[in-house]
Formats: structure tokens, sequence, C-alpha cells
């Protein structure tokens, strides 16, 4: 999480001397409040055009297409195949077990149509389309020494480019972020074909920004750092103050994809989306040894995130997980198809009457833990005000004791019948199949991926 900086006019003209010779006289030295003020109106009239009226069809256009891929692969054929088996130890033909994948991973010219990924988006981040359309953007350094003036090659040169970019790799490499990284609106970036390791500096930071996609990354062991001067765009740059150490840290961002993306480790949560941030999905993704996975709606107070819709789908949140995938205050928050196989508290929380539709998970208790059966978690609320709130469990398959406490309008299902009554998730029993190739995927131009 990160909060909006108000410089000190003093701090900032002083800081602004220092650097003023490399700068190409762009910038007004007092302009750091008033750009963000701007940018604030921006984010939030973005954030209201996002808004879904009727969430329910966002839900159930996810769940037709993931039966139909089902249908058109087999797969329902084959049910009880529940055996967590790794992608690693697969060597079969392309299996696209779910529509998102199946609308490119298979073709073997994957590589000279990379902008076909962005058709493939389902849940509340449908209209992201990241870069398409715009130059392909090769990044072929690693390094990240110029905070101010990235040197170009660099992935930050390229994410704060004003143009719409596709982002790609020309080999295998880990990126050390010297301080976080500040992603301008209409990027995607695409790691596929190499290995990509975002990794012991800072995070990604998607700060009033819209339509990014972020695909294939290794995200890991994240660290605070101390912030400062740090150029946004091409014709900004500004003081930012300290870094958490989240994976991906969203503060009023709209139209997102996150996907195929693993995550390990990181000082503070690993993917936090506050202050407005919708229109997002988050699928086929790895989590592991983490403590605080996914914080959507930071405080109480922030009553911007009632606009909030965010999808959870096909995401696999694996070996010692503790909590919060996600907790969620205020805001729609659809949970579809995730295998959980591991939580030391509880996976699901929330606060501040969030709307939680779990639709086709498998949660699997720990063996160890046996006060942490119950999938759910009510924070800061007694029992009276929290049952009113809409946590609704559908298709969801339980085991070693595992237990989701429903709450809210026990009609609501009837009220709802295009997503409950007509249209259910794809069967909970096939989720180890659905997230079979959840994280970054080991794709090779050339091949199916
Ligand atoms: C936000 O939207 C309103 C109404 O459409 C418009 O008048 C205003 O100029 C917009 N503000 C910004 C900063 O885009
Ligand atoms: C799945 O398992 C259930 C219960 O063990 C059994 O009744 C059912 O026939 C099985 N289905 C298939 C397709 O094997």
């Amino acid at each position: 999480m990160q909060e909006i900086k108000i410089n000190s006019l003093i701090v900032f003209a002083f800081a602004f001397a220092s650097v003023l010779p490399i700068l190409k006289g762009n910038i007004i030295p007092d302009s750091n409040e008033e750009y963000w003020v701007k940018r604030a109106a921006e984010a939030w009239n973005r954030t209201l055009e996002a808004y879904e009226p009727y969430p329910e069809k966002i839900i159930s256009h996810l769940n037709v297409n993931a039966h139909r891929t089902l249908k058109e692969t087999g797969l329902n054929l084959g049910l009880n195949g529940t055996r967590r088996q790794l992608s690693k130890g697969y060597n079969g033909p392309c299996k696209a077990t779910n529509p998102i994948d199946q609308c490119w991973r298979c073709n073997p010219n994957w590589a000279n149509n990379r902008f076909r990924l962005a058709d493939c988006v389902l849940g509340f981040g449908y209209k992201t389309r990241g870069g398409k359309g715009g130059r392909i953007y090769v990044v072929t350094d690693n390094s990240d020494k110029d905070l101010l003036n990235p040197k170009p090659g660099t992935l930050r040169h390229a994410v704060i480019q004003k143009e719409p970019l596709w982002i790609t790799f020309n080999k295998n490499m880990v990126i050390k972020l010297e301080q976080e990284l500040m992603v301008a609106s209409d990027k995607t970036i695409d790691a596929r074909g190499f290995k990509v390791h975002i990794a012991h500096g800072a995070g990604i930071t998607l700060h009033m920004v819209s339509n990014i996609i972020i695909h294939g990354l290794r995200i890991h062991d994240i660290k605070p750092k101390s912030g400062g001067m740090i150029r946004d765009s091409m014709d900004h740059f500004g003081q930012r103050t300290k870094s958490d150490g989240d994976g991906i840290s969203l503060f009023g961002a709209s139209n997102i994809w996150i996907d195929h993306v693993s995550m390990t480790n990181c000082a503070d949560g690993l993917i936090d989306a506050i202050m407005g941030s919708t229109a997002m999905t988050i699928s086929n993704s790895h989590f592991t040894d983490h403590n605080e996975a996914m914080l959507f709606g930071a405080n109480e107070k922030h009553t911007q995130d009632m606009k909030m819709q965010i999808t959870v789908a096909f995401n696999h949140f694996g070996k010692r997980m503790v909590q919060r995938m996600p907790r969620c205050r205020f805001g729609y928050i659809h949970v579809v198809n995730n295998d959980y196989t591991h939580w030391n508290m509880y996976a699901i929380g929330g606060s501040s009457h969030p709307t939680i539709i779990s639709q086709g998970n498998r949660y699997i208790a720990s063996s160890t833990q046996k006060f942490a059966k119950q999938v759910t978690k009510r924070e800061k609320s007694p029992e009276s005000e929290w049952k009113q709130w809409t946590w609704r469990s559908e298709g969801d398959i339980f085991k070693r004791g595992a237990y989701f406490v429903e709450s809210g309008e026990a009609k609501w299902y009837s009220k709802h019948p295009e997503v409950f009554d007509k249209i259910k998730a794809a069967p909970a029993e096939l989720v180890s199949e659905i997230t079979k190739f959840a994280g970054a995927l080991g794709c090779k131009i050339g091949e199916p991926c």
C-alpha cells in the first residue's frame, strides 16, 4: 500500500534542484501535489465508468465459458480426478483446462500473435486490453540503476512510456528493482518465452492508472524500500514515500488483469488493491509461502471501495499460505474455481459488508491447524451486523473439515437465477485440472505453450 505523498515545497524544491541538470525542462517544481489531484480525479472517473451495475452478468459469462471449455476438452467426463498433480510433471500434449487458457495457449504460433492474449480475459477485468495494438518493446537489460532517467532497454524505461506498449523480454532475467516500479497506463508486461523474475527488490505499483496486463512474471522476495524521487511517466516524476514490500500494489487502478503469475514470500501483501481499484481479474496464478496474500480495501473510511469489483479465478493457493485469499472491504468479489490447498488461519475474510460469491472452489483445510477449519472470517463487526452481508458458497467442495459460514439474504439465490439456478460454476471436483497450470508457464517460442 502506498499513500499519496504531499511534499513540503521546500523539501521538494531542494530535491528538485539537485536533479535539475538531468531534466529536460518539462517539470514545474511544485506541481507534484497538483499533478496527483488531477490524476486522482481522472482515476475516480475511470472507476465510476468501469462499475458494472449487474455484476451477476459478468459472473455467469465466466461460468458459461468455463463449462464450454470443459465440454470441448472432454474434461467434464473425467470427474473425480481430484488429486493435485504438478504441471511440471505433465509431459503430454498442450492441454488448456479453462477458457482463458483455451483462448491462446495451445496455438504453436502464440509468439507471433502475442496480442491474442488480450482477447482472453474474463471476469471483472474483461475490458482490459493492455498494450494491444501498440509497439512491441523488448526488454534486454535487467538493470535498474536510474530511477529518473531509466536506461532504454530496461523494464523501468518501458513502463513509463505514454503510448500503449506490449512489453516482452529477450532472455531469462532477474530484475531487482531499486524502488517500486511505477507502471503507466495501457501496458502489457508479457514474460512468455522466458523466466523473468521480479525479486529481492521493490515491487510493482499501479497508481491511478488503467488498462494493464501483467502476465507470466515470477514475483518473489519483495522488500520494503525507502522511496525517493521516481519517474512515473515520461513527463512526470516525484517524491514517493517508503514502499511496504507488496508484490503488486494497486491504488485507484482500473481494468487490470493479472494472469499466470507466480508469487511467493513478499514482505507485505502479494496483491493489494485499494482506493477505488476495480475492474480487475486475477487468474491462473500460483501463490505460496505467504502470510497476508491479498488485501482488497484497506480502510473502512475508504468508501470508494464500494465500487470495487474483482474476480479471483482459476488460481492455486498453495503451500504455507496463512490468510487473506482475499480479505475484502466493501466491493463485490467473485471467487471461482480456485484450489485452496493450504491456509493456516483462514482463506477468505472481510469487514465493511463486502459481497463475496464463492463458487466451484475446492477448500482443503490444514491437517495440522485444527482451529483453522473455517474458510471464512469476519472482522470488526458483531454477528448481528455481519449476518446481513452477502457471502454465499455455491458448488464449493470442502475437505478435511473445512467449512464456509454463509451470511446475507437467504433468498439471494432465487433473486439471481442467472447465477445460481441457470448457470452454476464449473464443478469443484475438476478444480485440480482447471488450475493445473497455474503460475508462470514455461512457454517455448514456436511450440504450444
Ligand atoms: C470526470 O467526469 C466528469 C463528468 O463526466 C467531467 O465533467 C470531468 O471533467 C471529469 N474529470 C476528469 C479529471 O477527467
Ligand atoms: C465419482 O465418485 C462418486 C463417489 O465416489 C461416484 O459415485 C461416481 O460414480 C464417480 N464418478 C465418476 C465419473 O467416476
